[in-house]
C-alpha cells in the first residue's frame, strides 16, 4: 500500500515538534522497512542552512540506541534521501521555490504519478497561510497529495470551526491527516480489540456493571521552558479536550460495522454527541505551586503574574445514552505531579452483599503508558484451608508477556497509516467540532468570559495533585481499595 514516488515535505524542520517527534519517527519507520521505496524527505524552514548543516541537526534529532551497530550506516542513507530547503510561510514565491525543488526530485522518476506529503510541524498562527500557498504552489495534479496536521486547532467551538474551514478551503477532508497522537498509542489502538474481540469484557461494559471511569494523565514535570504557550491553552486545551476524549470516545462508543475509517469515526461521534457541555460543578481546577526546590507554575518568567492558568484539571462528564446513563467519566489531567501515567481505569459495581461483605470491586485496569498493561482486580480465595476473599490482580503487562515486541512509537504508526491514505486514526472535523462543543463553556468561565474567573487550588511541584482530588473522585462513587497505590 505504499506509494512508490513519494516525497515527504517536513515544514517547520528546526522546530521543536520535528526534532522532538517527526524526523525521529521517519527515521524509526525507515530502519523498520516502512518507508516507500525511493522516498524522499525535504526539510522546510525559515532558517537559512545548507544540506550540510540540515544534515547535522538530523543527526542531533535522531538519538542512538546503545550498542546499535548498524545505527549509523542507516542514519548516513537516511541523510542521503533528505535536504533542505528554506522560505517563508507567507509568501508565494518561496513556495513556487519549494515547487521548484520538489519537481526537480520528480524529473527523476521512472514510472507516473507524484505522491507528496506536507507535515505541518508548525505552529497554529502558520496553519492557514501555509495550507493556502502549499495549494496553489505545490499541489499535484496526477498523484496524490496529503496535508498533515496537528493541535492547537483552535481554542474553542468558534476559533476552531474558522481554522477548519479555512484549512478547507483549499484541502479536502480526503486529503487532510489531523493527529492527536494519542491514536497512535499501542494502548488506545488495542482498545477496539479489547473491547469488542472479547465476549467477556463486552458483556460488562455498561451501567448495569459498571460504577464509574477514570481516566488520567500524569506527568512529573512542569511547563518549564513552555511556559509562554502553556498560558495561553491550559491543562484542559492542552490534554482533556483531545488526548483524554479520544480515549474516552473509543472506550465507550457502540462496535463499529467496520474497521473503516468512517465507520470508526461515526461511532466515535456518535458517543460524544451523547456527551452534554461539562457543568462547572463537575469541574476542579488546579495550579502548582513551588516545592522541594522546583518553581512553581506562576514562577517562570514568561508566565504572567496572577494567571489562573489550570495545571490541572479534573471533570466529569456524563454520556446520555442507554448504555451509559449514570456512569460518571472522570477525566483527570496535571502537570508536575508526583509520576509520569496515563491509565484508564474501570471501576465496577459492589458485588451483592449478603456471603460477602467489605469486598473489592472488581477494577479493569489499561495502562496507556508507561509499560503498557492490562490488569484486572479480582477477588479470589486465600489460598489454603480458610474460605475468605482477597483482592488479587489478573496481569497483562506487555514487557512480561510479549517480551520480542517492540512497541512502536505514536509518530511512526501514525505517518506510516498517512503514508497509506489510513484516517482510522485521524481526527474527523466533526469529531473536533462536538469535543470543543463540549469543553467551551468551561473554558470560557476559566478565561473570565462571562464574568470572575475562577481560582485554581494550589498543589505541591511533585505532589498527588490538589488534595480535593480524593474528595472529588469520591463524590462520583469512586471507592479506594486496600491495595490501590
Ligand atoms: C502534548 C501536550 O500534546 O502531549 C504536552 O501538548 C504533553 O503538554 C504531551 O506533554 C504528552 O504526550 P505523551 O505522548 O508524552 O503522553
Amino acid at each position: 500500500q505504499l506509494k512508490n514516488n513519494t516525497i515527504i515535505v517536513v515544514l517547520g524542520a528546526s522546530g521543536d515538534l520535528a526534532k522532538k517527534k517527526t524526523y525521529p519517527a521517519l527515521f524509526g519507520l525507515y530502519r523498520m522497512g516502512f518507508l516507500p521505496n525511493d522516498v524522499k524527505i525535504v526539510g522546510y524552514a525559515r532558517t537559512k542552512m545548507d544540506d550540510a548543516e540540515y544534515h547535522k541537526r538530523i543527526t542531533s534529532y535522531i538519538k542512538k540506541p546503545e550498542g546499535d551497530a548498524e545505527f549509523d550506516g542507516a542514519l548516513e542513507k537516511f541523510k542521503g534521501f533528505s535536504s533542505y530547503i528554506s522560505g517563508g510561510y507567507d509568501d508565494s514565491e518561496s513556495f513556487a521555490n519549494l515547487n521548484a525543488a520538489l519537481e526537480k526530485i520528480e524529473s527523476e522518476y521512472k514510472s507516473k504519478g507524484k505522491n507528496r506529503v506536507f507535515y505541518l510541524a508548525l505552529p497554529p498562527s502558520v496553519f492557514i497561510p501555509v495550507a493556502k500557498h502549499l495549494k496553489e504552489q505545490c499541489h499535484v495534479a496526477e498523484g496524490s497529495n496529503r496535508l498533515i496536521i496537528e493541535k492547537p486547532f483552535g481554542k474553542d467551538l468558534e476559533s476552531a470551526r474558522e481554522l477548519l474551514s479555512s484549512v478547507k478551503e483549499h484541502w479536502t477532508e480526503d486529503e487532510t491527516y489531523r493527529i492527536d497522537h494519542y491514536l497512535g498509542k499501542e494502548m488506545v489502538k488495542n482498545l477496539l480489540v479489547l473491547r469488542f474481540a472479547n465476549v467477556a469484557l463486552n458483556a460488562a461494559w455498561d451501567k448495569n456493571s459498571i460504577s464509574n471511569v477514570q481516566i488520567t494523565f500524569k506527568e512529573p514535570f512542569g511547563t518549564e521552558g513552555r511556559g509562554g504557550y502553556f498560558d495561553e491553552f491550559g491543562i484542559i486545551r492542552d490534554i482533556l479536550q483531545n488526548h483524554l476524549m479520544q480515549v474516552l470516545s473509543i472506550l465507550t462508543m457502540e462496535r463499529p460495522v467496520s474497521f473503516s475509517a468512517e465507520d470508526i469515526r461515526d461511532e466515535k461521534v456518535k458517543v460524544l454527541r451523547a456527551i452534554p457541555p461539562i457543568e462547572r460543578e463537575d469541574t476542579l481546577l488546579g495550579q502548582y505551586v513551588g516545592a522541594n526546590g522546583k518553581p512553581g507554575y506562576l514562577d517562570d518568567d514568561t508566565v504572567p503574574r496572577n494567571s489562573n492558568c489550570p495545571t490541572y484539571a479534573a471533570t466529569t462528564l456524563w454520556i446520555h445514552n442507554p448504555r451509559w446513563e449514570g456512569v460518571p467519566f472522570i477525566l483527570k489531567a496535571g502537570k508536575a505531579l508526583n509520576e509520569a501515567k496515563v491509565e484508564i481505569r474501570i471501576q465496577f459495581k459492589d458485588v451483592t452483599q449478603g456471603i460477602f461483605k467489605d469486598i473489592s470491586r472488581n477494577e479493569l485496569v489499561m495502562r496507556i503508558q508507561p509499560a503498557e498493561a492490562v490488569y484486572l482486580k479480582l477477588n479470589t480465595k486465600t489460598p489454603g484451608l480458610q474460605t475468605r476473599a482477597i483482592p488479587t490482580e489478573m496481569d497483562l503487562t506487555y514487557k512480561r508477556r510479549f517480551t520480542d515486541a517492540k512497541i512502536p512509537e505514536a509518530y511512526e504508526s501514525l505517518i506510516l497509516d498517512a503514508l497509506k491514505g489510513d484516517h482510522s486514526n485521524f481526527v474527523r472535523h466533526d469529531e473536533l467540532d462536538v469535543a470543543w462543543k463540549i469543553f467551551t463553556p468551561i473554558l470560557h468561565w476559566i478565561d473570565g468570559q462571562n464574568g470572575p474567573k475562577p481560582t485554581p487550588v494550589p498543589y505541591p511541584y511533585g505532589s498527588r495533585g490538589p488534595k480535593e482530588v480524593e474528595a472529588f473522585i469520591t463524590k462520583y462513587g469512586f471507592k479506594r481499595q486496600a491495595t490501590e497505590n
